[in-house]
């Protein structure tokens, strides 16, 4: 089983990565962990490269990232919430999704073969107000469906200005729970 994990926090050790960590302790096989902060990875520039050739023009870790998307099993998105949403460096990453956008809607040739996978999107947020997931919610929706993958769940660890994340007991048991489920769900996938 392969795993894709997208850090977008910008803090080495904040209430983001407390609960990347639970989900690594859980999760079986090989992970890949990127740091939208620290990755050589520009954002899309619209060069349109992508609109009459596989990939992208850019060269950069951009790269490695899709090697890695060809055959990984679960993607996982975990970020603090930054202006209502996931942080600018996460959707800036994830902007090159776009290359797969316009294999299947462009190109029409939806040859990138990317396995089929399972994801979870796991939120940081400092403070709680009703309907605050939504737009989260949508731009990984756009993250999951330009990598094939089906989202099983997600976890809010919320006013973290008051309960950090690693003493969120809630938010840790639903992280675990989901890289349990993601280790099921990709193992049974793989025996099919
Ligand atoms: C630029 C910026 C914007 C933020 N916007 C929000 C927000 O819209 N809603 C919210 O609840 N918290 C917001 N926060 C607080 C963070 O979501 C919160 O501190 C988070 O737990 C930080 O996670 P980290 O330690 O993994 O970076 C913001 C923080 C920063 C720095």
């Amino acid at each position: 089983m392969k795993t894709l994990i997208l850090n977008g926090s910008p803090r080495k050790n904040g209430h983001t990565v407390a609960l990347i960590n639970e989900m690594t302790a859980v999760l079986e096989g090989d992970i890949k962990i990127v740091n939208c902060y620290t990755a050589n990875i520009s954002p899309c520039i619209d060069c349109r490269y992508c609109f009459t050739h596989k990939g992208c023009s850019i060269k950069d870790e951009m790269q490695d990232i899709y090697d890695y998307l060809v055959d990984c099993d679960a993607v996982v998105i975990a970020s603090p919430m930054h202006f209502g949403t996931l942080t600018a460096k996460t959707i800036s990453v994830c902007s090159r999704l776009q290359s797969y956008w316009s294999s299947r809607h462009v190109r029409k040739e939806n040859k990138d073969n990317l396995k089929p996978k399972y994801g979870a999107l796991i939120v940081t947020t400092g403070g709680s107000w009703p309907n605050m997931n939504l737009l989260a919610e949508g731009i990984a929706d756009f993250i999951f469906d330009h990598t094939e993958t089906e989202q099983i769940g997600s976890v809010y660890a919320k006013e973290t200005d008051k309960f950090p994340a690693k003493e969120n007991l809630h938010a840790i048991n639903q992280t675990r729970f989901l890289a349990n489920r993601l280790n099921e769900l990709c193992s049974s996938r793989n025996k099919d």
